[in-house]
C-alpha cells in the first residue's frame, strides 16, 4: 500500500460493535467480542481501518452500555489516528438497522457507511472499491462474496445482466451463494429509510430490509468481491482463529501490516511521521511497534 491522498467525502461511518457474542462463550462472558485479539490487534481495528480506507473520518462507535467504556479506553477521541470518534450505547441488540436510529441526529442528513465490528475484509484493490462507494452520490452500495453456506447470511441474487434481483436475510433456500458482507454505504436518506423498517419475525430491525428499500428503488449497487479477496467474520471460535492465522501469514510472509489504523492514518496523510512514531512508541517492543517505526522512518 503506497501513500494515498485523502478522498473528499462528507460521508460519516458507523462501527457497530454491540451484541452479546454468545457464539464465542465463554470468551465473551466478561469481554466484548470486538475487543478479542485477531492475531496481534483487537478485532475492532480491522473494520475501523476499512472505514478509514474509504476516506471516512467521522466515526461513531456503537456498543453495549457495559462494553462502551472499554472502546473509549482503547480508541480515545480518534486524534491519535487523525479521525474523530463519537460513542453511543445500544441498550439491547435489536437489530443492525437500529444503528441508524441511534445515530440519526448525528448523521445530520449526510451519507453514512456502516461496518460490523466482526467483519474483516482484505483485498488488493479494496481502497479503490471503497472510495467509489463513498463518493457515489445516490443509492446504496453493498459487497457480495461467494460462500458455501449462504443460509447464514444476507443473500443477494442477480438477473442475467448481473443486476441485483432480490435480497433476503438468512433464507432457508438461498437464491444464490452470494452473501452480503457486513459493510454498507448509504446516501443521505438512510436514517429516513431506517425509520420505516419494521421488526422481523425474529424481532430485529434487519439491515436486509433497509437494503430492500434501495433495491426496490433500483439504486442498490452490489459490488461482487472476486475470489482473490478474503472476507472473514470472526464470530465463531474457528473463524476467529482462521482470521488470526490469516493476518499472521500475511504479516510474517510479506512484512506488510494488516488492519493497522495508525498505518492507514499515516498513508492517508491524516497523521505525520512524528505522530506515527509516537504511536509506535506506545506499542513498546512489539513487532507491530517495530513495523510502525520502520514505516515512519521510510517516510
Ligand atoms: O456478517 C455479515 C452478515 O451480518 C450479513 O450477511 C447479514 O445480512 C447480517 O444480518 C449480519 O448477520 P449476522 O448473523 O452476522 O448478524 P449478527 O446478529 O451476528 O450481528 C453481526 C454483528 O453486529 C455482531 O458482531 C453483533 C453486532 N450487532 C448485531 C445486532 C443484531 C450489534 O452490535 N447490535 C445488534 O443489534
Amino acid at each position: 500500500m503506497s501513500k494515498t491522498p485523502p478522498v473528499q467525502t462528507n460521508m460519516k461511518g458507523i462501527l457497530l460493535a454491540g451484541g452479546s457474542g454468545t457464539r464465542l462463550y465463554p470468551m465473551t462472558l466478561a469481554a466484548s467480542k470486538q475487543l478479542l485479539p485477531v492475531y496481534d490487534k483487537p478485532m475492532i481495528y480491522y473494520p475501523l481501518t476499512t472505514l478509514m480506507l474509504a476516506g471516512i473520518r467521522d466515526i461513531m462507535i456503537i456498543s453495549t452500555p457495559a462494553d462502551l467504556p472499554q472502546f473509549k479506553r482503547l480508541l480515545g477521541d480518534g486524534s491519535q489516528f487523525g479521525v474523530r470518534f463519537e460513542y453511543r450505547e445500544q441498550p439491547s441488540p435489536d437489530g443492525i438497522a437500529q444503528a441508524f436510529l441511534i445515530a440519526g441526529d448525528w448523521i445530520e442528513g449526510c451519507p453514512c457507511a456502516l461496518v460490523l465490528g466482526d467483519n474483516l475484509i482484505f483485498a488488493d484493490h479494496l481502497s479503490v472499491l471503497l472510495r467509489a462507494a463513498a463518493t457515489r452520490p445516490k443509492g446504496a452500495t453493498v459487497f457480495a462474496y461467494q460462500v458455501r453456506d449462504p443460509e447464514r447470511y444476507g443473500v443477494v441474487s442477480f438477473d442475467e445482466t448481473g443486476k441485483a434481483l432480490s435480497v433476503e436475510e438468512k433464507p432457508a433456500y438461498p437464491a444464490s451463494n452470494w452473501a452480503i458482507t457486513g459493510l454498507y454505504f448509504y446516501d443521505n436518506r438512510v436514517a429516513e429509510f431506517a425509520r420505516q423498517v419494521r421488526p422481523s419475525a425474529r424481532g430485529e430491525l434487519e439491515i436486509t430490509d433497509l437494503n430492500r428499500f434501495y433495491l426496490e428503488e433500483g439504486s442498490l449497487h452490489v459490488d461482487r468481491l472476486s475470489r482473490g479477496c478474503a472476507w472473514l467474520d470472526a464470530g465463531l471460535p474457528e473463524s476467529l482463529m482462521q482470521a488470526g492465522q490469516f493476518v499472521h501469514t500475511i504479516q510474517a510472509r510479506q512484512g506488510m501490516l494488516v488492519g493497522s489504523p495508525a498505518e492507514v492514518a499515516f498513508r492517508m496523510g491524516y497523521i505525520d511521521a512524528d505522530a506515527l512514531r509516537a504511536h509506535a512508541a506506545k506499542m513498546g517492543k512489539t513487532e507491530l511497534g517495530r513495523m510502525l517505526r520502520e514505516l515512519a522512518d521510510q517516510g
